[in-house]
């Protein structure tokens, strides 16, 4: 699973094989530049969302549910997030939590909208939390379990010790996508922009870049200036005689 926020970047995960897209959350850092997640809001994942699920033919596009939508009145959660589903076309939505959030995912099982959830660090909650690696495996393990029950096909296990993270995904039998867990979850997610080495600034450390996309990009800018400095773009070729 990978991130997507836009329509090239969607059709480009979609059409290479991943099988799932997240519209994540970390819109608000990757594509805002706000220094978490907490700002964006449910209308602007909602437009990025509606723009991926465009592009997608084959994948499975799941939409984050932004801060705090998740933690109003049950009714209002389901609003929420069946607006997600009807305006942007997404298979299912993510939610941060795990027991604490247990009747919130039921309810919206119950209304027939596929939840992911989301376990270990919740970076929504980061100003209580901080960005620390999840080592309490009682308490994951509650997590996963009671999102298991409530009905939750799958969730997100976020920076996890690899061995906690294995064995939860043993204990539990919905598949985990792990981010920062190690290699023993079910499969992996990341975020894009991070894979593509677009990310500026603080890069966690679980984050490999697959390829220096914002070397090529400034490259490809350098070439332009210059080109056009010298007289030499646009030539004959770009020209309409
Ligand atoms: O918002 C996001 O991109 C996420 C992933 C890091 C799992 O939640």
């Amino acid at each position: 699973m990978l991130t997507a926020y836009d329509y090239p970047t969607a059709r480009i995960l979609d059409e290479s094989g991943v099988d799932g897209i997240l519209v994540g959350d970390s819109l608000a850092m990757v594509v805002q530049g706000h220094s978490t997640t907490i700002p964006v809001t449910l209308e602007q994942i909602i437009y990025h969302a509606e723009i991926v699920c465009r592009a997608v033919k084959r994948a499975m596009v799941v939409v984050d549910i932004p801060f705090p939508v998740n933690h109003h009145a049950i009714d209002r959660v389901i609003d929420n997030a069946a607006r997600v589903m009807k305006e942007t076309g997404c298979q299912a939505v993510k939610l941060e939590g795990g027991a604490a959030q247990a009747t919130v995912i039921e309810a919206l099982c119950t209304a027939g909208i596929p939840v992911m959830a989301h376990v270990g660090l919740r970076p929504q909650s980061v100003h209580l939390t901080g960005y620390k690696v999840q080592r309490d495996e009682a308490t994951l393990l509650d997590d996963a379990l009671a999102a298991e029950a409530a009905g939750a096909f799958s969730m997100v296990v976020e920076c996890v010790q690899g061995d906690i993270a294995e064995r939860l995904s043993q204990k539990i039998s919905i598949p985990t996508i792990g981010i920062g867990a190690g290699a023993g979850c079910d499969g992996q997610v990341l975020v894009t922009n991070d894979l593509f080495g677009l990310t500026s600034g603080y890069v966690p450390s679980f984050v490999k870049s697959f390829a220096d996309v914002g070397e090529l990009m400034s490259s490809a800018v350098r070439s332009y200036c210059r080109e056009v400095e010298q007289g030499e773009f646009p030539g004959p070729e770009q020209t309409f005689s």
